[in-house]
């Protein structure tokens, strides 16, 4: 989709973050703008932020797990601006422990979120995206944990690699039906966010309790976090976003070294390994 102003983007998981910048971008493109996000405070924030900046902005407060909700999001979207021509499913959250520690309520949330999320939103808006017939594009936010397999990040990896091929079927299942809408599954390695902290939008009860993990966790929860505070900024993500956008790019690897890691599952795969543990 090369021309997006005036056109309407819909982000989730805007208050903050990748997709508070890629709100961000396209807001300077010109586009008018729905922002998604479970933190009401934050989202406010951002909203008064990019409507002072001069876009055209409605702030829904959602929470991407629930199907109802975001149903209302699209409702609310069509009700104030008549379409949405560029839907980024971007809403996350990441979780440190050995699979076998991460309890149903880890594995809840994070699917959840991660992965129910996304099939929310497509099945909200992909029907009425085609109804309208308009160009069109969905971006999915997976992760580099949805090409490979980091250890200790189980759920999250699940969650990611779920996205990645849920995209590769959207994609496919709309070039067949020969629809005017692109799709782009965006797989960054580390970004500078608050990522480290995603727990703070769990009930207190469900929380991970520190004084109780073990020492994988722990290893796995300091390496997230030195990890993200040495990782790229999200502005230059949602520049790469955008760009796929325009370009109609589907894989938006944002880190050039994570390509190795890639070619190296595909590697172990074809060649009857077992996955080779690569570091953080
Ligand atoms: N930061 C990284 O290193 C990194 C790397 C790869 C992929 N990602 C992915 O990027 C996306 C954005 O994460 P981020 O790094 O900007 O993190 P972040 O924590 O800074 O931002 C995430 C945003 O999602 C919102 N959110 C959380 N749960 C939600 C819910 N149930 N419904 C609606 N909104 C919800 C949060 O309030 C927050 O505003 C996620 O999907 C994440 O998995 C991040």
């Amino acid at each position: 989709m090369k021309e997006l102003a005036g056109r309407v983007a819909v982000v989730t998981g805007a208050a903050d973050g990748i997709g508070r910048a890629i709100a961000g971008r396209c807001a300077e493109a010109g586009m008018r703008l729905v922002l998604a996000d479970v933190d009401r405070g934050r989202l406010e924030v951002s909203r008064a932020e990019l409507e002072r900046a001069g876009a055209e902005v409605l702030g829904c407060p959602t929470d991407v797990s629930r199907a109802a909700e975001v149903e209302a999001l699209a409702v609310a979207t069509y009700a104030r601006f008549g379409a949405c021509h560029l839907l980024v499913n971007n809403a996350g959250v990441a979780l440190g422990k050995p699979v076998w520690e991460a309890t149903l309520a880890d594995w809840e949330w994070v699917l959840g979120v991660n992965l129910y999320g996304v099939i929310h939103g497509v099945r909200a808006f992909v029907p009425r995206m085609l109804e309208a017939g308009e160009p069109g594009h969905v971006v999915n936010t997976a992760s580099i944990a949805g090409l490979i397999s980091p250890p200790g990040l189980g759920p999250y990896n699940v969650s990611k690699h779920g996205v990645v091929t849920l995209s590769e079927s959207l994609h496919g299942d709309l070039a067949v039906r020969g629809a005017p809408i692109g799709v782009s599954v965006l797989c960054p390695a580390w970004v500078r966010t608050r990522i480290a902290e995603s727990e703070r939008h769990r009930p207190k009860a469900e929380r991970t309790d520190a004084s109780r993990v073990d020492g994988v966790a722990a290893k796995v929860g300091a390496a997230v976090e030195e990890a993200v505070e040495a990782g790229i900024a999200p502005a230059e993500v949602a520049r790469a976003v955008l760009d796929a956008v325009a370009s109609g790019r589907f894989y938006i690897l944002t880190h050039p070294h994570t390509k190795k890691a890639v070619q190296i599952r595909a590697e172990d795969i074809l060649d009857g390994r077992p996955p080779t543990i690569l570091p953080f």
